[in-house]
């Protein structure tokens, strides 16, 4: 897993990464480590925690959480602090895209399933975090968000609603975290080469997901999808102290999507 991180701007630093084994907390949880943070790895799927968790070593802990939950949000946090003695970031990532579907046929629990994971969720993580990081003197919050919290897109309404509703937790959450040192931002991908693109594109055109995938980027200047290793970049760089004066932002990494 180690790669030549140019820096180590996360030395001694330890970490809270939700949807840790998916494509972009994987490539954010291995940035981390190779920036010199301690990370705590949150998921569902207890293998792919611990298979994820060995790759990294003693740098690694790891929890089965639901972000749903208040009560594995609260422990997830508590491993920290057990493991390490201390929480200074948190990257508030988990996500699921729901199914693809028009409004009117989009049923009211898939439309509330997209909300508990992707709003619930993130508040869950926020009400953990923020004391946790009061307590230690102050720290950095980064969730995912997506261009899909800054516009539209058909047939995602349910998963466009929880990411524009994000920003707007993560900004009461900068505006209350400002006088305790606390920094919280948004990252707002384009599209990403992971699993979740994958089902999207499937799920728009399940006949032709390729067709689908070429649809998709036309609207991206760029002409390709993120690498999730672009995204754990610029998650990076918030969390680490070169970002001291970046709070309540929207960070776009869209190939010029959102410039259109
Ligand atoms: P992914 O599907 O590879 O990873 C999502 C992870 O979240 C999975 O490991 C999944 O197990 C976990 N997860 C789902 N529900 C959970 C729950 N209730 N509790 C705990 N963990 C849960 O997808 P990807 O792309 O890595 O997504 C990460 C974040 O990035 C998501 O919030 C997604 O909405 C966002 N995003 C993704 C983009 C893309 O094109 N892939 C673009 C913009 C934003």
């Amino acid at each position: 897993m180690a790669s030549n991180a140019a820096t180590r701007r996360l030395d001694g630093a330890v970490a809270l990464i939700t949807g840790a084994t998916g494509g972009i907390g994987r490539a954010t949880a291995a940035r981390f480590v190779d920036e010199g943070a301690r990370v705590v790895l949150a998921d569902l799927d207890a293998e792919a925690l611990s298979d994820l968790a060995a790759a990294f070593g003693p740098s690694a802990a790891w929890i089965c959480a639901d972000v749903t939950e208040e009560e594995q949000n609260r422990a997830a946090v508590a491993l920290a602090l057990e493991r390490w003695s201390r929480i200074d970031i948190g990257v508030l990532n988990a996500g699921i895209e729901g199914r693809v579907a028009a409004i009117d046929e989009l049923a009211p629990a898939d439309f509330d399933r997209v909300i508990a994971v992707n709003v619930r969720g993130v508040f869950l993580g926020l009400a953990q975090l923020l004391p946790a990081l009061r307590r230690g003197g102050g720290g950095a919050i980064t969730i995912t968000s997506s261009t899909a919290g800054l516009r539209g897109a058909a047939g995602l309404a349910a998963y466009t609603a929880s990411k524009h509703a994000v920003i707007g937790l993560m900004k009461s959450a900068a505006l209350e975290g400002a006088p305790h040192n606390i920094r919280v931002n948004t990252v707002n991908p384009a599209p990403v080469e992971t699993r979740m693109m994958r089902s999207i594109e499937a799920g728009a055109r399940p006949d032709d997901p390729d067709g689908a995938k070429t649809k998709f980027l036309t609207g991206i200047p760029l002409k390709r999808y993120g690498r999730p290793e672009e995204i754990a970049a610029l998650i990076a760089f918030l969390s680490s102290d070169e970002a001291s004066f970046c709070t309540g932002g929207i960070y776009t990494a869209d190939g010029g999507t959102m410039a259109g």
